[in-house]
């Protein structure tokens, strides 16, 4: 049944106050988050059009882009008048702030450039092939995956997909895939294909009890779902900054379970510099020392590949202080009244929903009787959302309101 305008602002107000409290209780990070309203400011983009789009990309804010800015203003004219110390505080913050927002610890995190860089760093380091094991996981995985785990099993890897019932995925095909000589199931936690939120409690469990790990693609959840990994049980996870933690392409996290550091997952990279202790290099050598002292990072920095984009983590300090102050949960609240009120709204004959029912997260997918008619009434209404395949997604965030959802449903319905 549709829900009235009023009912819906009485939800969204909820969510205001909820972040308010949030805000307040964390000291304030500045007047101007002290209620979402106010944040949408922050968001240029999101004033020139109903952008409801954050599982494509999270349009740059204010905030984020002075992080960055100011790591490039250290770039341009040097450390000078506390640019130096800047850079400094938010690289060593960045970490810490990720580990936070997932449950995990600051020495099992690790940069990557990208969320499939992550994912292959933990396929590649736990030598499945050569171990004789197989890797489950399902047609709900990110497509990008999919299609490198396709390039691994004609290269002689065992992989198994399994394909989802009526959009959600089948925990018992999933558990019937799994044996003892699965060394990986790979799973994307909130899927960007329709938004169904995977039981990674369930799936860890399974892989567990036959010996397994579980990597999950966490770039649709990190920032718009409260994640635990620990309480998931997950072994891994990666994303990349650029969709709901609100950064910028280049810059990512990887989580890798402290225990499995350099054991399960072996070193690929060898990060770090060695010292030359022999002459010409230096003279006299250090007789008690090797010649070629190196000591490998002994968290999980040994997973980066190298220096990283430092402007996208300085942007990246930025958007974490403020959804720190906002709360995830709080974030959701906001986003679940706008995707609950257009999945009520949209009429179900014209826009069959394949989202499943009860998903928590701020994704939201339908399959439009008139594909092209949608598109053409989208772009007509300048409202942006994502149009692939035979699908309509809309995913909302903090910057949205009521008003993009009416210009959405004025243009639908
Ligand atoms: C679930 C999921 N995983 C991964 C990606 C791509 O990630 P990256 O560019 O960080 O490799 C996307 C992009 O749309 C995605 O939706």
């Amino acid at each position: 049944m549709p829900i009235n305008r009023r009912q819906f602002l009485g939800a969204a107000g909820a969510a205001a106050a909820a972040a308010h409290t949030a805000c307040e209780s964390q000291g304030g990070a500045s007047p101007t988050l002290s209620d979402i309203a106010s944040i949408r400011e922050r968001y240029p983009r999101v004033m020139r059009q109903a952008y409801l789009d954050t599982a494509a990309h999270c349009p740059l804010s204010t905030h984020t882009r002075e992080g960055m800015q100011k790591y490039m203003d250290f770039h341009m004219y040097g450390g000078e008048e506390g640019r130096g110390e800047y850079a400094g505080e938010a690289m060593r913050a960045v970490k810490p702030q990720f580990a936070r927002m997932i449950g995990a610890k600051p020495s099992e995190i690790a940069f990557v450039q990208n969320t499939k860089a992550g994912e292959d760093i933990v396929v590649n380091g736990l030598d499945i092939q050569a171990a004789g094991g197989n890797v489950v996981t399902n047609d709900l995985h990110y497509a990008g995956s999919i299609h490198s785990f396709l390039g691994r099993r004609k290269a002689g890897m065992d992989v198994r997909i399994v394909k989802s019932k009526n959009w959600v995925t089948d925990l018992d095909a999933m558990e019937a895939a799994i044996d003892k000589k699965t060394r990986l199931v790979a799973i994307t936690l909130v899927s960007n294909v329709n938004g169904h939120v995977e039981d990674a409690k369930a799936i860890t469990g399974m892989a567990h009890a036959n010996g397994g790990y579980v990597y999950a693609d966490i770039i649709q959840a990190a920032g718009a779902i409260p994640i635990d990994v620990k309480a998931l049980g997950l072994d891994f996870a990666a994303c990349s900054n650029y969709k709901w933690l609100q950064g910028c392409r280049g810059s990512g996290f990887l989580y890798v379970r402290d225990e499995l550091q350099g054991t399960a997952v072996r070193d690929l990279l060898f990060p770090g510099y060695v010292r030359f202790n022999y002459p010409p290099w230096v003279d006299p050598a250090d007789g008690n020392e090797d010649p070629m002292p190196f000591s490998p990072p002994t968290n999980a920095g040994r997973y980066q590949p190298g220096n990283t984009a430092r402007e996208g983590y300085c942007g990246q300090y930025e958007s974490f202080k403020v959804m720190e102050a906002i709360g995830v949960e709080n974030m959701l609240v906001h986003t679940m009244a706008l995707v609950d009120r257009v999945r009520k709204e949209l009429p179900e004959s014209r826009y069959r929903c394949i989202t499943p029912e009860g998903a928590r997260s701020p994704i939201l997918v339908f399959i439009p009787a008139d594909y092209e008619g949608t598109q053409a009434r989208l772009k007509q209404a300048n409202v942006q959302a994502t149009m692939t395949g035979n699908r309509l997604r809309i995913s909302p965030n903090i910057y949205n309101n009521q008003e993009d959802v009416d210009k959405l449903l004025d243009a639908l319905v």
